[in-house]
C-alpha cells in the first residue's frame, strides 16, 4: 500500500504528510525508554559489534550527495559533540575528484537513500581499497551499499518515490542522531544531554505532525513567491543543512532558483544581493545561535530585505522587525533535532511553490531519483 498515492496527489505531497510514521518506523525497537533496571538508551544493532573500533577511530568521514549529504551535515554538530571523534563531511564526487585522504583508522560512512549512487559507491570502493571501517546508511535493504559496507544501519523510512528526497531525509538525521547517542553512549559526562535527545526522539513524531499543521499556511506563502526569480535561506549551526536541503528542494521540484547561505558568511558576499524585492527565509529558531541570528535579522532590515522569519513557537513578535516580515512558527524541541521539524515547512514551501507553477513534481526535468552512471 506504500506504493499508490492514497488520497494525495502527488507522491512528494505523500512521503512529506507521512513524516509522522515514517520517523516512527525508524525509531520503533531502537529507543529504550529506561525504568529501574535499564537505561535509557539507543539500541542499533548494525553496530554494535563495530562501536570499539568506531569509538577508537581518527576520524569519522561522512560521505554522500544531495539529500543525503545535506542529512549527515545537519547531524554534524550532534556526532561532534558526543562521539568524541572529529567528523568531516565529504560529497562523494569531490573525494573522488581530490583522491582525498581517508585512513586504515577512519571510519567511514556512506549516506544514501538508494543505496545505489555510484558516486556514493565509487566512493565506498575508494575507501575499502584504503582500509578503513565502512558503514551504511540506507533505506533499501540488499542495495550496492548495505551490501558491500561492513556494518550498517537501515532507515526504515519505507519506500520513497518522489524523485526530491523529504521522508528519507529525516529518517537519515534522526538515525545519525542516533549513531551519536550509541557512540558516546559510554560517556557519563553527557548522560543527562543524551536522555533528553532521547526524550526528544521519542516526542519527535507528534512535533512532526504539528509543524505539518502549517500546510495552508505555506500554500499562502507560495501563492505570494510564485513568480519569484530567486529565494535565498540563510541558517547556521545546526539548521545551515536545513538552509542548504530547503534551498535544494525549491531549486529541483520549483525549478525556481534558490540558495542555502550560511548566515555566518553573509557579510563576505550573500549581502551584497539584499534589497526589497528578493525574498528571504531566515531560520532563527532556539538554540545556542539564536542571538547572532536575530542580529542577521537586523542588519538585513536594515537594508530593507523582504524577510520571512522561521521562529520557535511564540517568539513571532520578538524575531519580527517590522509589518513587512512575514513569521513561520514552529513547535520547539532538542537542537539538534530542530532540522528535522524546520525543514518540513520548507518542503511544504517547494511542493506548493512547483503545483502553483505547474512543474511535474514527482519526477522533476533532467533528475533521476537514483543517479547510476557518473
Ligand atoms: C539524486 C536524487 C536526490 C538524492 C541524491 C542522492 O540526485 O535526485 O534526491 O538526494 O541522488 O541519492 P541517494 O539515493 O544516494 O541518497
Amino acid at each position: 500500500e506504500q506504493i499508490n498515492k492514497g488520497h494525495y496527489e502527488h507522491y512528494m505531497q505523500k512521503e512529506i504528510h507521512e513524516q509522522p510514521e515514517s520517523l516512527t518506523t525508524t525509531m520503533r525497537g531502537r529507543l529504550i525508554r529506561g525504568d529501574s533496571c535499564k537505561a535509557k538508551s539507543v539500541l542499533l544493532g548494525g553496530l554494535k559489534d563495530h562501536l570499539k573500533t568506531i569509538r577508537r577511530s581518527r576520524r569519522l568521514v561522512f560521505i554522500g550527495c544531495g539529500t543525503s549529504y545535506n542529512a549527515a551535515l545537519a547531524a554534524r554538530p550532534i556526532l561532534e559533540e558526543l562521539s568524541g571523534v572529529p567528523v568531516t563531511m565529504e560529497i562523494a564526487s569531490d573525494l573522488l575528484d581530490r583522491q582525498g585522504p581517508i585512513y586504515r583508522e577512519d571510519t567511514a560512512v556512506f549516506v544514501s537513500q538508494s543505496g545505489e549512487t555510484a558516486d556514493t559507491l565509487n566512493a565506498l570502493e575508494y575507501a575499502l581499497e584504503n582500509g578503513a571501517l565502512c558503514v551504511g546508511i540506507t533505506n533499501t535493504v540488499g542495495s550496492a551499499i548495505s551490501r558491500n559496507t561492513h556494518c550498517g544501519v537501515h532507515i526504515n523510512a519505507g519506500c520513497e518515490i518522489g524523485v526530491a528526497s523529504t521522508k528519507a531525509y529525516t529518517s537519515q538525521i534522526v538515525v545519525m542522531a542516533m549513531v551519536a547517542l550509541v557512540i558516546g553512549d559510554d560517556t557519563i559526562s553527557s548522560k543527562g544531554r543524551r536522555e533528553s535527545i532521547i526524550d526528544g526522539l521519542f516526542d519527535l513524531p507528534n512535533k512532526v505532525r504539528e509543524v505539518l499543521k502549517l500546510d495552508q499556511e505555506m500554500k499562502d506563502l507560495a501563492k505570494l513567491l510564485v513568480s519569484e526569480q530567486s529565494l535565498l535561506v540563510f541558517g547556521r549551526g545546526y539548521n545551515y543543512a536545513t538552509a542548504l536541503e530547503g534551498a535544494l528542494k525549491v531549486k529541483e521540484v520549483s525549478l525556481m532558483h534558490s540558495e542555502g547561505i550560511l548566515a555566518g558568511e553573509m557579510k563576505h558576499g550573500p549581502l551584497a544581493l539584499v534589497d526589497e524585492n528578493l525574498p528571504i527565509v531566515v531560520i532563527a529558531t532556539r538554540d545556542a545561535c539564536f542571538t547572532k541570528q536575530q542580529s542577521v535579522i537586523q542588519q538585513l532590515h536594515a537594508r530593507k530585505g523582504r524577510l520571512i522569519v522561521m521562529c520557535s513557537k511564540g517568539d513571532g513578535s520578538l524575531v519580527c522587525p517590522g509589518e513587512s516580515c512575514r513569521v513561520i512558527e514552529v513547535p520547539q524541541t532538542e537542537d539538534c533535532l530542530q532540522p528535522v521539524i524546520n525543514v518540513v515547512p520548507l518542503q511544504l514551501l517547494a511542493y506548493h511553490l512547483t503545483v502553483l507553477r505547474g512543474y511535474n513534481v514527482d519526477q522533476p526535468r533532467n533528475l533521476a531519483k537514483s543517479v547510476t552512471t557518473q
